[in-house]
């Protein structure tokens, strides 16, 4: 059941996007060659809390730190560690979620560290411009997999993939809630979209091969070609116009 916001409850959820946002931000600056990984969680663990609110992924399935921080090859969910240091020519994504009276913003970018090749930046780029075509479609008329394919077309037509094990999904009172959000499939299926429904569109777009694998600590998942592999997500809700992104300053 895709749970249809109250205005109150999506006023709230533009509170707890504005942190998120901004450390996403400020992370722009933070990300260099030698930070840490955990260094990046800490940061975004203070800053929530700094604001009064409560990192959404600590604890969730038993997930144990605040910050997901993929570096290159891992496509999500790498767990932040102090061994873990920022290289020169790296790509890194930091996936972030904040919780505020009761309910969440989810979003996540990917940065350059330092100089890296034109290759990645392209990725980059295409990643995020996956996530604004996609958002084309998120509004009364159109169906769910119309935000699908929307993504998975401008992916493909730069020469990438799409990666098929993690989709975007409602949001809310909980991180995930219906519907699941492919970045895949045929136009025209699924619920149709209606305002105050509030979603986390998530493209996550590998340079070479679809196929991911999760490591050994459960969690971090990884291209199987070990290509690199960028993520861009935001939180938004559905008005009667243009949707409304809570995670994007
Ligand atoms: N932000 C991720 C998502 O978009 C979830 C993070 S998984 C967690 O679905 F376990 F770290 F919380
Ligand atoms: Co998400």
């Amino acid at each position: 059941m895709i749970i249809i916001k109250s205005n109150h409850e999506i006023q709230t959820m533009r509170e707890s996007g504005r942190v998120t946002a901004g450390i996403l931000r400020d992370l722009k600056d933070f990300v260099k060659p030698g930070v840490s990984t955990k260094d990046i969680d800490d940061f975004v663990e203070e800053t929530i809390r700094g604001n009064g609110m409560t990192p959404t992924f600590k604890g969730y399935n038993g997930y144990p730190a605040s910050a997901c921080v993929s570096i290159n090859e891992e496509v999500v969910h790498g767990i932040p560690r102090s061994d873990r240091l920022l290289a020169e020519g790296d790509i890194v994504s930091v996936d972030v979620g904040s919780t505020w009276k009761g309910y969440v913003s989810d979003a996540a970018r990917t940065y350059p560290v330092g100089e890296i090749s034109l290759a990645a930046r392209k990725l980059i780029e295409v990643t995020e411009a996956c996530f604004f075509e996609g958002i084309k479609y998120c509004r009364e008329g159109f169906r769910l997999s119309d935000i699908s394919h929307a993504i998975q077309t401008k992916a493909e037509s730069e020469g990438f993939s799409v990666v098929r094990d993690f989709v975007g999904h409602g949001v809310g009172r909980e991180m995930h809630e219906d519907p699941q959000i492919p970045n895949f499939g045929r136009p025209g299926k699924g619920p149709r979209i209606m305002k105050g429904m509030t979603f986390a569109i998530e493209p996550m777009i590998n340079q070479g091969t679809w196929k991911v694998m999760v490591l050994e600590d459960n969690w971090t998942a990884v291209t199987v070609d070990r290509s690199l592999a960028a993520h861009y997500e935001n939180t938004i809700v559905v008005t009667d116009g243009e949707p409304e992104l809570l995670t994007l300053l």
